[in-house]
């Protein structure tokens, strides 16, 4: 199964839910041959609460809803909860958790360290996986990494630094963590340029609960392939030319 584990919907922190480009952007994950698309909207986005309650709330896209955040559209493609906090100190960190779980956490960007961020995920009992996100960017890297690393899931092997594939990969071997890959797409055409291939039917059970154990359990194991698309450049550059022009 392909995982994109880093997606955005909403074009700007400052953007409003766009109806007819969300549908369309899952159409396209699924031609693209993406099974699960973990939505990590920016937590200090404007139109988070908007967005996550029209999508796991009034059910907006329909299809079937799982405990705990996970919906299966009708074309099969499922969708997952999650979010990315922009961390005092630096750089952001990718969760996935329960919607109740994101949608808890407090908005402002840079409330939290990484530290502090587990810190109230575990003192809240959520289940969650963390992501260290594209840390090789600049001033990505986090103010307490050494000291929270062991806490956290998996080092991202970024899609939109397709160059350095090798250095992220070093950078999870040094602290024996696993790599997954998202493509922090914020338009459709970004969607999947950093895929994570994981087991046939790695998900434990049908709840939504399960899907984050699911996803715990092979990242854990280091199950877990990134992989970065072929002309991811071109496709970069496509992606921000459409963003600027389009949206
Ligand atoms: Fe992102």
């Amino acid at each position: 199964m392909w995982i994109d584990t880093h997606v955005h919907l909403l074009s700007t922190k400052k953007s409003r839910p766009d109806w007819e480009e969300i549908d369309f952007t899952f159409q396209v994950a699924k031609k693209k041959g993406i099974d699960i698309v973990c939505l990590t909207e920016h937590r200090d986005s404007q139109g988070f609460d908007e967005l996550y309650s029209e999508i796991f709330g009034e059910k907006k896209l329909g299809g079937q809803t799982l405990e705990g955040g996970v919906i299966v559209l009708s074309s099969g493609l499922m969708i997952s909860s999650g979010a990315e906090i922009s961390l005092r100190g630096g750089g952001d960190m990718g969760v996935h958790a329960s919607v109740k779980a994101v949608m808890d956490m407090r908005s402002p960007s840079m409330t939290y360290t990484a530290t502090e961020l587990l810190d109230e995920l575990e003192r809240k009992n959520n289940s969650y996986v963390a992501v260290a996100h594209h840390l090789l960017g600049d001033g990505k890297w986090w103010c307490d990494f050494d000291n929270v690393i062991r806490k956290v899931d998996a080092i991202e092997v970024s899609g939109k630094h397709p160059h350095w594939v090798e250095r992220y990969k070093g950078l999870a071997q040094k602290y024996n963590k696993a790599c997954v890959s998202g493509s922090d797409a914020h338009t459709w055409i970004q969607l999947g340029v950093g895929k994570t291939l994981v087991p046939e039917r790695f998900l434990e059970g049908e709840s939504g609960e399960s899907f984050i154990h699911g996803f715990k359990s092979v990242v854990r194991k280091a199950a877990t392939v990134p992989c970065i698309h072929e002309s991811a450049d071109e496709v970069l550059r496509l992606s921000g030319y459409y963003r600027s022009r389009h949206l």
